[in-house]
């Protein structure tokens, strides 16, 4: 096990897009905060993603001109043509992600284009915000399956991560969209993708929609990931992916790595503050199991 791992947050991302009922901007803010406070690094805290496929995320520009980001604190935001880069330059982000998914149909689905005219058109995004100085992180969805053609080819995957990576990317995040993933297939595609990428420019991002993300994670480690993303109280989902409930819960992933000796510099009790936060400014229940059962230490 290494000593230590990067957390990658995307709850006021991931988790926001896909509720109901739009939060207010003055709440993302509440929330983003409470997760800087928990000692979170890395944050992406929005999407400059069009209105009309997201409304949810409309106000990225306030969110992104108002969150402030300390020092050591990276704030990125999802990022899908020139459109939204100009957006993200404009409210002085220094990191981008991008996304396009393993699978066709999710791709289309998503972003309205084929996964090779997806790929082209990052030539508005990735050049370009890397000449502006603005570090990029991409991302492959449907990696484990797709919401709509079930099983994903993961040379197919691999193929993409690659261009994302020659492309400029200094990390790609390998997706479970829709939380199918059981430890057995994913020591099967790491080993693959392992074979061409350095594992420590690949980070897992899995929802736990029925609750292997743990598991997938304990293999990731064994496998040399060091970046795990998460959302806390574990919100999360794709609304093009039918069917894909919360991301891993930030609370559950750093309980379990603190337990087994992985320093994350997360602060445990912040971060379940930080899900208390985000249920109230949701106004659900939230499905994380640490953030339901509380922090216990089994010292007396
Ligand atoms: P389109 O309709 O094909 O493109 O959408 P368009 O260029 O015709 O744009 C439509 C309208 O949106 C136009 O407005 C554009 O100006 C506007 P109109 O002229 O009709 O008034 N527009 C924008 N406005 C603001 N910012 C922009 C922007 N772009 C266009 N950047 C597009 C194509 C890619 C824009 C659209 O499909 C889109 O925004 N999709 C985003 C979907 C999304 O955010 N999905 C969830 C995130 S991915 C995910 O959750 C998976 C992940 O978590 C990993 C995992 O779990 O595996 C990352
Ligand atoms: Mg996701």
């Amino acid at each position: 096990m290494p000593d230590r791992v990067s957390v990658y947050e995307v709850a006021a991302r991931d988790g926001l897009q896909n509720e109901r009922a739009t939060v207010p901007l003055r709440s993302k803010l509440r929330l983003i905060d409470a997760l800087v406070r928990a000692g979170l690094a890395r944050i992406e805290i929005t999407s400059f993603v069009s209105p009309k496929w997201i409304p949810q995320l409309a106000d990225a520009d306030e969110v992104a001109q108002h969150a402030k980001a300390p020092a050591g604190v990276t704030f990125s935001a999802l990022c899908p043509n020139a459109k939204g880069l100009a957006r993200a330059r404009a409210a002085g982000l220094g990191e981008i992600a991008v996304f396009v998914s393993a699978s066709e149909t999710h791709n289309r689905k998503n972003v309205n284009k084929t996964i090779a005219e997806t790929l082209h058109a990052f030539d508005d995004t990735i050049g370009p915000a890397l000449a502006a100085g603005l570090r990029v992180r991409g991302y492959v969805s449907t990696v484990w399956g797709c919401p709509y053609e079930g099983d994903v080819d993961p040379r197919r995957a691999l193929e993409i991560a690659q261009k994302l990576l020659d492309a400029g990317c200094y990390q790609v995040s390998l997706g479970d969209t829709i939380g199918v993933g059981t430890p057995t297939q994913t020591a099967r595609i790491l080993q693959l993708m392992s074979r061409e990428i350095p594992a420590e420019r690949i980070a897992m991002h899995m929802h736990d929609t029925r609750g292997t993300a743990l598991a997938n994670v304990v293999v990731g480690l064994q496998m040399g990931i060091r970046t795990f993303d998460a959302s806390v109280g574990g919100m999360g989902g794709c609304p093009y992916a039918p069917g894909a409930a919360g991301n891993l819960a930030t609370e559950d992933l750093v309980y379990m790595l603190h337990g087994m000796g992985v320093q994350t510099g997360i602060d445990l009790d912040q971060l379940v503050e930080a899900g208390k936060v985000a249920e109230s400014i949701v106004g659900r229940p939230l499905p994380g199991k640490v953030h339901q059962a509380g922090v216990r230490s089994l010292k007396a």
